[in-house]
C-alpha cells in the first residue's frame, strides 16, 4: 500500500461510471477516502456502499458540475466529513461527435458547460480550501483529443484543448500554495463515453473503433495514482498514454 495514497481525502467528479469509477475503486482500495459527484446518485450510493463494505471510506454527493453551488457543495461536504481536500480529480465529460455543418447546437452547449465550465467549477470551488491548506492537488482530464482534431470531434477535442490550456494556466498560478496540478490525456479507454454520441453514424463508428482498441479503465486509475503517489516535492503534470494499438 503505498503511504502517499493512504489517508488522501479525493474528490472524483464523474464517478458513477467509467474512468472516475475505476479511479475511486483503485485509490480506495490503496486507502483514500473518495468523495464521489455525478448526477446518477443511485450508482454512486451503491458504489460508496461497496467501498465501505471492503473497509473503506467513501460518501456519495449528487453533483451536476454545470451548477457551480452543487459543485460547491461537493466540496463543502468533503471538507465537512473529512475536514480537508487533498485531491480534486475533475473527471465527468462527454464526447458527442458530428461535423459542424449538422448544427448540433444542443450537443456543443453541453460539451462545453461540462467538459469546460465543469472543470473551471471544480477548480474555483476547492482552490480557497487548497489555498489555506497551503497543500493539495488538481487532476483535469483532458485525452489525446487535446492534442489532435479529426474531422466530427472539433467541439470535443476544442474542450479537451482547452483543458489542458486551463491546466497549464493554474499550474503556474497555484506555485506559491504549494499546489500540484496534473493534467491526464488518455486514448480510447472502455467506458461509457460513445454512449454520449448523439449522431447515430459517429456512433456506430466509434463503438466499432472502441471494440477494436480501447483499453481497461484501470489504466486511467493506475496514471492517476501515479500522479498522485509521488512524493510531495514532484509535481506531474502531464501524462498522455494511448492503447498500444491505437494510431490516432
Ligand atoms: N473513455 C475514453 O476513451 C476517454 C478518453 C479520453 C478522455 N476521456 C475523458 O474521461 C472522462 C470520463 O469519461 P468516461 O470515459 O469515464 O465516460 P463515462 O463512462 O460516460 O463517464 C462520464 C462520467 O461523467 C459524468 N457526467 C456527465 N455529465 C455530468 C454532469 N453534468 N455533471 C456531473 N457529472 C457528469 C457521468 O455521470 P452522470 O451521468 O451520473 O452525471 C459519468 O460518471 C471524460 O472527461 C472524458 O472526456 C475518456
Amino acid at each position: 500500500m503505498s503511504t502517499n495514497i493512504e489517508g488522501k481525502v479525493v474528490i472524483i467528479t464523474g464517478a458513477s461510471s467509467g474512468l472516475g469509477e475505476a479511479a475511486a475503486r483503485h485509490l480506495s482500495s490503496h486507502g483514500a477516502t473518495v468523495v464521489l459527484g455525478a448526477r446518477r446518485i443511485d450508482r454512486l450510493e451503491e458504489l460508496a456502499k461497496e467501498l465501505i463494505a471492503a473497509g473503506g471510506r467513501a460518501i456519495a454527493v449528487a453533483t451536476d458540475v454545470t451548477h457551480f453551488d452543487q459543485v460547491q457543495r461537493l466540496v463543502d461536504t468533503a471538507v465537512q466529513t473529512y475536514g480537508r481536500v487533498d485531491v480534486l480529480i475533475n473527471n465527468a465529460g462527454l464526447m458527442p461527435q458530428s461535423p459542424l455543418d449538422r448544427r448540433k447546437i444542443e450537443d456543443w452547449n453541453r460539451t462545453i458547460d461540462v467538459n469546460i465550465k465543469g472543470v473551471l467549477y471544480g477548480i474555483g470551488a476547492v482552490l480557497p480550501t487548497m489555498q489555506a491548506q497551503k497543500s493539495g492537488h488538481i487532476i483535469n482530464v483532458s485525452s489525446v483529443a487535446g492534442h489532435k482534431v479529426r474531422a466530427g470531434g472539433a467541439v470535443y477535442a476544442a474542450t479537451k484543448h482547452a483543458v489542458r490550456v486551463i491546466s497549464e494556466g493554474l499550474r503556474q498560478e497555484v506555485k506559491p500554495f504549494n499546489i500540484r496540478s496534473t493534467v491526464i490525456s488518455p486514448g480510447a479507454v472502455d467506458s461509457e463515453l460513445t454512449d454520449s454520441i448523439t449522431e447515430t453514424d459517429f456512433a456506430d463508428a466509434t463503438k466499432k473503433f472502441y471494440a477494436e482498441v480501447a483499453v481497461p479503465a484501470d489504466s486511467f486509475a493506475r496514471a492517476v495514482a501515479f500522479a498522485i503517489e509521488q512524493p510531495a516535492d514532484i509535481d506531474i503534470n502531464e501524462i498522455l498514454y494511448r492503447p498500444t494499438r491505437q494510431e490516432y
